[in-house]
């Protein structure tokens, strides 16, 4: 690569990065069920949305499928991080499977408000991307009730039956920025609109964009490991930009960093989406210390200790097993 146009060559590295509390519970609770049932485990959707976690998972006996039908009658599914509807749970059931759910606690407090407010005869705006399937499990937990927001337009076109009774909840993994100018934008057609009784946009989620924005001022080029249907990990590439990163890649493998990215570039920002083990952020550091980029600094702007019981399905096994 080219000579940096000022300064030496460096990297920021982002805390925190990476795996979240939700994703290292999904992980492991796919790892116990192998070690104690015995491959195969059925895995509805990607655990986390990753290709390295899933390809790792599959190469020791996990088998992902779409939809519960895939399952032959009577085995094990583990449903994914993102969360089920009531109807795919209904599915589950109806074919005799047995199940160990994997949602992250911050997705099911999600799905509880949406089911309370539902039934107060709320109505719910529900900001998130409709094809993720996290906002399909909360949109089937009151679908009468809820209306699906993807974006700034639709916030200033959506049609409500009654803007006295109104709520809006949001998918988890959403730019904290873009969801509260949606939210403006909703408050202004509808005053009496109310907020979630507690943030929707999860404390990684935050805690990782936050880390990035620091940084990304700094940055001539910032990288974001992760996966390209990670909602988190994307946000991150737009939220490096925005903040006035001159440029930002997603990659989910070192061997994706193009060469010609570093042309030029003095300080290189580096982070990780919260489905993204750490393992893969240090082969990129590696990749770029060949390339002269050794000086690797950590900027900390926040602290996480959030651990989360494993689900209650393999804590009982666990249990009974000693
Ligand atoms: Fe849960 Fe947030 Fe991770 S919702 S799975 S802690 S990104």
């Amino acid at each position: 690569a080219a000579a940096p146009v000022n300064g030496e060559k460096r990297v920021l590295l982002a805390a925190p990065r990476g795996y979240c509390a939700g994703v290292d519970r999904a992980v492991i609770a796919v790892e116990k069920a192998l070690e104690h049932y015995g491959a195969p485990v059925y895995v509805r959707k990607q655990i986390v949305h990753n290709k390295h976690v899933v390809s790792t998972l599959e190469e020791r006996g996990a088998i992902f499928v779409d939809e519960t039908d895939e399952v032959p009658e009577g085995e094990l599914l583990i449903f994914s991080a993102h969360g089920v509807s009531p109807a795919v749970v209904q599915s589950a059931e109806d074919r005799g499977l047995r199940t160990i759910d994997a949602t992250c606690p911050l997705v099911t407090k999600v799905h509880r408000e949406a089911v309370r407010f539902a039934k107060n005869d709320n109505e719910i705006l529900l900001i998130g991307h409709e094809d993720h399937e996290e906002v399909e499990g909360t949109y089937g937990e009151a679908p009468e009730s809820t209306t699906i927001v993807n974006n700034p337009a639709e916030a200033r076109t959506v049609q409500v039956k009654n803007p006295d009774k109104l709520i809006w909840l949001s998918q988890t993994t959403l730019s904290v920025d873009e969801t509260m100018e949606i939210v403006n934008i909703l408050r202004e057609r509808f005053p009496n609109l109310q907020d979630p009784p507690s943030d929707d946009i999860c404390y990684a989620t935050s805690n990782r964009q936050a880390a990035i924005k620091k940084i990304a001022p700094q940055a001539d080029l910032v990288i974001v490991v992760g996966s390209a249907n990670s909602s988190n990990s994307v946000r991150l590439v737009e939220v490096a930009l925005e903040y006035g990163a001159k440029a930002a890649y997603r990659v989910d493998y070192a061997h994706q960093v193009d060469e010609n990215w570093l042309a030029g570039v003095g300080t290189v920002g580096l982070t990780s989406g919260a489905s993204v083990p750490e393992i893969l952020v240090q082969d990129v550091t590696r990749l770029l210390a060949d390339y002269g980029y050794g000086d690797v600094s950590e900027v900390v702007t926040a602290e996480e200790d959030i651990l989360f019981s494993l689900p209650k399905e393999i804590r009982a096994t666990l249990k009974e097993r000693g």
